[in-house]
């Protein structure tokens, strides 16, 4: 196989088939508290992982090595899904670029040595397709990395991304080391942020029709014209990806992880007044600005593999609806 002008079949062959992520072996989620960490750990504990090793961010800061080191040290977990980072929007991302690419980049600098130091049979790490050039070829696929200008209001948080990316295929080259790295699309599911100021599309709408239903409003007012498109993975199919590549993907290729498929805002928007059963009008505020007119990954590699995503949009919608109406609403800033 071919990456660039690099034949890397070689170093598939270093990887000890016994060396196999099993309910037995011993894993580390680093930011188990998180979207995605939480819905890995769920996953892992259906399958009857018994193993599994979770710190907080006030027990364990992955940003000091020290302490990385010292943790690796003692517990010397076998597989490691790096699920930790500094995540946000764009208000945050252009009010703190500083805290956004430090501290992304050490605490994947900080894991990702540490775990290959400490004999780690495999890491996953997770970046985004915010690492992809804000002009790139739609769908976009993982060959389109580092060909073009970012999306320069995240382009902090996706420098980093592209660093850690970068690390574990030279820690792969040069130490052998089992490090994969998968571009999660635009996630959301139980445990996502309602925050109004900080959240994600889909999160905000179901709390916008939510509370537009409670109050009894006339419309719900949907920033932009409705007619950009996007894709959302629930993600407990993203934690199925990662057991899934976790388990038998070993290469040094990116990969992918997405639906396949976007909708426009204003499809979003009318899936989740259904599903939030609410009445009134929905109204376009197309003064305030619409973004990219598309962002969708293609999915190719991850389904020739044998992985397709499984919750439907509606389905997932009704779920995180739910979550939201029994856990979500102190989360309201
Ligand atoms: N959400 C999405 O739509 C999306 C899409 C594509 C890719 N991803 C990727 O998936 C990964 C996880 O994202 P997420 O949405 O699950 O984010 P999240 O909900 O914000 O969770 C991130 C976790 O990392 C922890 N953390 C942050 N800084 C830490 C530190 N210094 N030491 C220890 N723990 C720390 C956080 O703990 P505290 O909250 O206590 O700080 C939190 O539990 C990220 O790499 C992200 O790029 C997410």
């Amino acid at each position: 196989m071919n990456i660039g002008n690099t034949d890397i079949s070689a170093f598939g062959s270093r990887i000890a088939t016994h060396d196999r992520f099993s309910p037995e072996t011993k894993i580390y989620v680093a930011g188990h508290r998180g979207l995605v960490g939480a819905a890995i750990v769920r996953r892992l504990e259906r399958e009857g992982f018994s193993s599994v090793i979770t710190r907080s961010h006030a027990e364990l800061d992955l940003t000091s090595q020290a302490e990385v080191n010292d943790f690796f040290a003692r517990e010397r977990p076998d597989f490691v899904f790096l699920a930790a980072a500094k995540v946000g929007g764009i208000l945050a991302n252009s009010s703190y670029p500083a805290d956004f690419i430090r501290d992304n980049l050490l605490i994947q600098s900080n894991v990702i040595d540490a775990a290959w130091h400490h004999d780690a049979k495999k890491l996953l790490f997770l970046g985004s397709s915010c690492i992809y050039p804000k002009h790139a070829p739609q769908p976009m696929k993982e060959e389109h990395l580092l060909t073009g200008p970012l999306e320069p209001t995240n382009e902090w948080y996706a420098v980093a991304k592209i660093a850690g990316i970068k690390m574990c295929q030279a820690y792969r080259r040069q130490h052998g080391f089992n490090a994969i790295n998968l571009m999660p699309t635009n996630l959301y599911g139980p445990g996502d942020n309602f925050d109004l100021e900080t959240s994600h599309v889909l999160p905000a709408l179901i709390r916008k029709f939510h509370e537009a239903k409670e109050r009894g409003d006339a419309e719900v007012v949907v920033w932009g014209s409705g007619k950009p498109r996007r894709e959302f993975l629930h993600v407990d199919d993203l934690a199925d990806a990662s057991v899934f590549l976790m388990r038998g993907y070993d290469e040094e290729e990116i990969i992918n992880v997405g639906v396949g498929e976007d909708v426009s805002i204003a499809e979003l928007a009318e899936i989740i007044r259904g599903v939030v059963g609410y009445e009134g009008d929905i109204v376009f505020d197309d003064s305030k600005p619409d973004g990219t007119p598309r962002k969708l990954l293609d999915v190719g590699r991850l389904n020739a593999l044998g992985w397709k995503a499984r919750v439907g949009l509606k389905d997932g919608i009704s779920e995180t609806w739910r979550w939201y109406v029994d856990h979500g609403q102190g989360n309201q800033g």
